[in-house]
């Protein structure tokens, strides 16, 4: 098990923001967290990968607590997307790679093959390596989406948590990152709001609403006609797609 939450709570003053959370996440999925806007789902990703402490409840990630694994050897193993993370240095594309490596590396090691390797793989992977000497602030959104996924790939984690990677991506994009994500040989957590998405790539669904874990299971089994109502207040049509065999949405509500 790679990483599993028990019973997870998190709030600010008075508002309870993650309510008693539990799930679990085997080694090698893909883990869709799926949830309106405001119902928790980065605050519960932060809550997952020790960027925060719960109120209530544990986090074991390799069997181990998170609350009493160092910084620097969490970072070793796991890997962090933000939502819209940003850089403002005029550093290169490259350079913002090579941060990935920082939790690696010892104030007397130098530069190593390996650490090398891990950049020019991670740029690779997301279509990056033509751009690797442009200035980060010249950048496009979806590109400088792409250069901060690079990053965390370079980090080789055994866990990736990513917050909505596909936010500022074109669709060709969208779909290429998610494949990358779904066939690298780690452990993903990904929050998503595009729920097509969601269904396409994610092995296991667990969607929050108000903060609470309302339902969790394949794609085909949560995402129902009924629970896109209950949740996202929308009426929709879900039938397997034709091509990929998995649940596709067609929305009703409209004009
Ligand atoms: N540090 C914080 N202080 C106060 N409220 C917060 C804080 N972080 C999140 N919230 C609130 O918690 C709710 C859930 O936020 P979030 O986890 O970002 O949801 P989501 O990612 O699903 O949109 C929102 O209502 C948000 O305003
Ligand atoms: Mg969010």
């Amino acid at each position: 098990m790679s990483v599993v939450a028990d019973h997870l709570s998190w709030g600010v003053k008075r508002k309870a923001i993650v309510k008693d959370v539990s799930l679990r996440v085997t080694d090698g999925e893909t883990l869709g967290l799926i949830g309106p806007n405001g119902s928790g789902k980065s605050s519960l990703l932060r809550l997952l990968a020790g960027l925060k402490r719960p109120d209530q409840g544990r986090v074991t990630i390799h069997g181990k607590d998170i609350a009493a694994i160092q910084r620097r050897a969490l970072a070793q193993s796991v890997a962090f997307v933000q939502q819209n993370a940003a850089t403002e240095t005029s550093v290169s594309v490259r350079d913002v790679v090579r941060l990935g490596r920082t939790p690696h590396r010892s104030a007397l090691s130098g530069w190593r093959a390996a650490d090398q390797a891990a950049v020019d793989g991670a740029l690779a992977r997301v279509g990056m390596t033509h751009l690797q000497d442009q200035s980060w602030l010249t950048l496009s959104g979806g590109e400088r989406q792409r250069v901060h996924i690079a990053r965390a790939l370079a980090q080789s984690p055994t866990v990736l948590f990513l917050d909505e990677p596909t936010n500022h991506l074109d669709i060709h994009h969208q779909i290429e990152i998610l494949q990358t994500v779904r066939q690298l040989n780690v452990t993903s957590i990904v929050a998503l709001h595009d729920l097509n998405l969601a269904a396409m790539f994610c092995d296991r669904i667990v969607v929050l609403k108000d903060g609470a874990l309302v339902a969790s299971g394949t794609p085909e089994t949560v995402l129902t006609e009924d629970l896109i109502a209950n949740v996202f207040r929308v009426a929709a049509a879900v039938s397997p797609s034709p091509h990929h065999g998995r649940p596709q949405i067609h929305f009703h509500t409209g004009v």
